[in-house]
């Protein structure tokens, strides 16, 4: 299922060779102008795109270049096969069955949250369904850890095995086609789906991306990127135009984006949003260019739901599938469907061109199998009108032990001052404190898509969210483990009287004060408390501060736990002596009680780094999301450029409370030994010659081939197991405009005490490269060295040594 790319590059040279717009229709007229310029040449010539400059500063608002044709889909590489057989299938259909390929049945039409119909018996249709950390809305299915818990294990094997396990879970629910998982930067910290992601820095992204990707895929499930592309808060969504330039788009948002193709992921969901002032899924530069020629991606495209705006321009700049399929909720009316085949007969879109999103549609499914054996009927109803096939199919296997694995390995423990791991068997009687603590006063499910806070918090709400089989909520655990080694657990969940006699009887006196506050934010179809998907403010829900601080008064031994979508502003207390130890749990999922107890216990030893950095003050990110913008279109405009989160903070020498990276550990390790050693010709000249233009021109073999390997020695010098995150940083040089610090690759080493080991790493051309705008290519500095930095942090450099 991966995609080897030996063979795609050679194939690719190949298509390459023979120019790839050989298909393309002759001049159109009605090629859609995206940027009131004149109407792209779709002719013989190839495209050619210019690079975007945009520093925010203009009067003129800035636009993309057009990208046309689409280009055909290669098929070659793994999709060789797969490709082969879609075309054969999709040359024997009619026309109005090929468009059918590209149109769901319509919102609320189908079982699944989007599906695209049987076509008599040789196709049996697509049941599509969210979402990224589980399958949504239905019963006998896990709740999963969100993608910023993955993202804090920063451990790939556990992000492999997690989309492993919900692939598992969807393809036994009958659902071909996973929403999962979402690879969208959290680039200011209150967006309010940051949770579903991977953070803040694009490598951890890419890294877990593709995991995630390769483990729902090896499961027998199509994967699907989204959202494409700059679609990183709630506010304004579907009007609002991300400006962006081409090297933060190369370097942040698409970097993701570039690992998954090369994971083989099926399907990229493009986005609600403008970018650079059209939308994303009729956005020839996003969907012809970077994605379809740069990145050579094979799959196909699918809108968000409604977030397809047009039917020819759709069509033209590079949508292949249409979701849900009438474009606007029980309309019926689509802009694909009936018009789309119009759109054919009267000569506005190519034949080819909808041959080629019926292939790469159908491509996909063959990719991962799925016309072999019986597929799974859909186990569900997800609009509840009783179309299930049979009753509630459990397919959580044991995906439980995995959860709390995750959930453990995900905690950060932010700040530790000799109080944790706790002894079970000394402790007289510890206090559990907050609403966060406790169970749902209206159970686990209680809120449409979890939009409430009501209880801990185990993700956020949205379509991100899932049902939850169970919740096993921190005071159960607690209690259960208070049981069997015999310590008293005393608890008040009341949020809103923490200064009475009782209270100060629950709290002060005990060994400890465990006190959980937490935080949320989630899709801006909902609102929760105000909250219009992107979160107000980074402090606290429900008089949270006032909690901690109240306890901390009474009790000497005060111990937070922090259950957020990202950042939470932890100054109203951080520093305070008898706050004695604080933990970051993120959204962990169903068995959130159980994870946090391991480790506070020390069963599990804490390994988990912050996949973002925490500041001191909001200002000091300096990204925001935009609240208030009566423009038609606002304009977002990514002038921060790369200095996104640590690359800001160092970039500007501010300091932060917790930096990225950072998380300790209940032993020490040592770092020894770094040794760099040469792979392969490190010039690049010899490959000078390609640009954007060319298919596939960022995913070439000799490009991502490991150009050095670097290994360093990791030794537990402590007293218990543990495990450490390495990280690698590239350190380039000044002129080059890039931070101080860009991390490039991580391992976990999980070591028993005195024991070592060692961590190995490759760099490739592409990882020692930055993006040159003009030249459009990936290129090393022309001068100066560029050093390895290895570190447990981005503020911990253990060892530098140039290359
Ligand atoms: C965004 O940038 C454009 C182009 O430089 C500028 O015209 C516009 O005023 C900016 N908008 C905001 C909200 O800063
Ligand atoms: C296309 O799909 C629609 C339902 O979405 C169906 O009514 C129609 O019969 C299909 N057409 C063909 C040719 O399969
Ligand atoms: C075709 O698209 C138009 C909007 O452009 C819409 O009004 C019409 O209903 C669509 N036709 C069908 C059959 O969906
Ligand atoms: C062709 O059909 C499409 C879809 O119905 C329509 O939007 C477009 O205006 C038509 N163009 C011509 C030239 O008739
Ligand atoms: C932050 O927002 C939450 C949720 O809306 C609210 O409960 C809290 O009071 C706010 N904090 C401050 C300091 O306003
Ligand atoms: C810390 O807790 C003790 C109770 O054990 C209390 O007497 C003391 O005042 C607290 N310190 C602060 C700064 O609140």
């Amino acid at each position: 299922m991966k995609v080897r790319l030996a063979v795609l590059a050679a194939a690719l040279a190949s298509v390459i060779a023979q120019d790839t717009s050989a298909d393309a229709p002759a001049t159109n007229p009605n090629a859609p102008t995206a940027n009131n310029d004149a109407p792209a040449d779709i002719g013989e010539e190839p495209p050619t795109v210019k690079p975007v400059a945009f520093n925010g500063d203009s009067e003129h608002l800035p636009t993309h270049p057009d990208v046309f044709p689409t280009p055909q889909t290669p098929g070659v590489g793994d999709w060789a096969s797969a490709t082969g057989k879609a075309r054969d299938l999709v040359y024997s259909l009619s026309i109005e069955e090929r468009v059918n390929l590209t149109t769901g049945v319509g919102w609320s039409n189908g079982p699944c949250v989007g599906n695209i119909a049987p076509i008599r018996d040789v196709f049996p249709g697509i049941c599509l369904q969210d979402g990224p950390l589980g399958v949504r809305e239905v019963d006998g299915a896990s709740a999963f850890p969100a993608g910023i818990n993955v993202a804090a294990t920063f451990d790939k094997n556990l992000a492999r095995a997690r989309g492993h396990a919900m692939g598992v879970e969807f393809k036994e629910k009958g659902v071909h086609v996973a929403l999962s998982p979402s690879i969208d930067l959290a680039r200011a910290p209150t967006g309010g789906r940051n949770w579903e992601g991977f953070g803040a820095d694009p490598y951890v992204i890419g890294e877990m991306g593709a995991k995630t990707v390769s483990g729902l895929q090896s499961a027998g499930v199509q994967a699907t990127a989204k959202h494409y592309l700059a679609n990183n808060q709630e506010h304004y969504r579907t009007t609002s135009s991300s400006n962006l330039d081409e090297r933060a788009a190369h370097e942040l948002y698409l970097h993701p984006y570039l690992r998954a193709v090369q994971a083989g992921v099926a399907s990229v969901m493009c986005s609600y949003n403008h970018v650079l002032q059209s939308y994303a899924c009729e956005n020839s530069y996003l969907l012809n260019g970077l994605l379809k020629r740069e990145l050579a991606f094979q799959g196909y495209v699918q809108s968000d739901w409604q977030a397809q705006y047009s039917g020819t321009p759709s069509a033209l700049g590079g949508l292949d599938m249409s979701m849900p399929g009438d474009s606007t909720f029980y309309s019926g009316w689509s802009y694909f469907g009936a018009n789309l085949t119009e759109a054919v007969a009267n000569g506005t879109v190519p034949e080819e061109r909808v041959d080629d999103m019926a292939t790469r549609i159908v491509a996909g499914w063959f990719m991962l199998g799925q016309d072999e054996g019986e597929y799974p009927p859909v186990n569900f109803d997800f609009f509840g009108k009783g179309r299930e096939n049979g009753p509630v199919k459990d397919v959580t296997h044991d995906h439980a032990d995995l959860i709390k694995e995750i959930g453990s390995a995900s905690t950060v423990l932010l700040k530790n001052d000799g109080a944790l791991p706790l002894n079970g068997d000394s402790l007289g009687a510890i206090a559990v404190v907050g609403d966060d603590a406790g169970p749902a006063a209206k159970g686990p499910n209680g809120c449409v898509d979890q939009a409430c806070v009501d209880g801990t918090l185990a993700m956020g709400w949205g379509s991100g969210a899932v049902k939850l089989p169970y919740l096993v909520d921190p005071l159960a655990a607690l209690e259960e483990r208070g049981a069997q080694d015999g310590f008293g657990v005393d608890n008040w969940l009341n949020n809103w009287d923490v200064n009475n006699e009782v209270f100060e009887g629950v709290v002060s006196g005990k060994d400890a004060a465990l006190v959980f506050v937490n935080s949320d934010s989630g899709e801006g179809y909902l609102t929760v408390q105000g909250n219009q998907g992107d979160r107000n403010n980074l402090t606290a829900w429900n008089n949270g501060d006032e909690v901690v601080k109240s306890v901390a008064e009474k009790n000497a031994n005060t111990i937070v736990v922090i259950h957020a979508p990202g950042q939470l502003d932890v100054e109203a207390w951080i520093e305070h002596p008898n706050v004695t130890a604080v933990l970051w749990a993120g959204f962990p999922g169903q068995e959130s009680g159980n994870s946090i107890t391991d480790v506070l216990f020390g069963y599990f030893n804490p390994s988990g780094k912050l996949p973002f950095t925490m500041a001191k003050q909001r200002e000091d990110y300096g990204t925001e999301v935009v609240y208030h913008d009566t423009s038609p279109i606002p304009q977002i405009n990514y002038t921060e450029s790369i200095f996104v989160d640590y690359r800001h903070f160092q970039q500007e020498n501010i300091e932060p409370r917790f930096p990225f990276g950072h998380g300790l550990s209940y032993t020490t390790f040592e770092l020894s030994g770094l040794s760099i050693e040469g792979v392969q010709d490190q010039d690049l000249e010899e490959h000078a010659d390609y640009d954007a233009d060319m298919l596939g021109a960022s995913v070439q073999e000799w490009l991502h081939e490991p150009a050095y390997k670097v290994t360093v020695d990791v030794t537990n010098t402590g007293d218990v197991l543990g495990g450490e995150i390495v990280q690698l940083y590239l350190q380039f040089p000044r002129e080059s405009g890039e931070p101080p610090l860009v991390l490039r690759d991580f391992n976990k080493v999980v070591l028993e005490p005195g024991q070592t080991k060692s961590a190995e790493f490759t760099l490739s051309l592409y990882d020692l490269s930055t993006w040159h705008s003009e030249k459009r290519q990936w290129r090393r500095p022309e001068e100066g060295l560029t050093s390895v930095v290895i570190g447990t942090s981005s503020a911990d450099e253990r060892m530098v040594q140039s290359l």
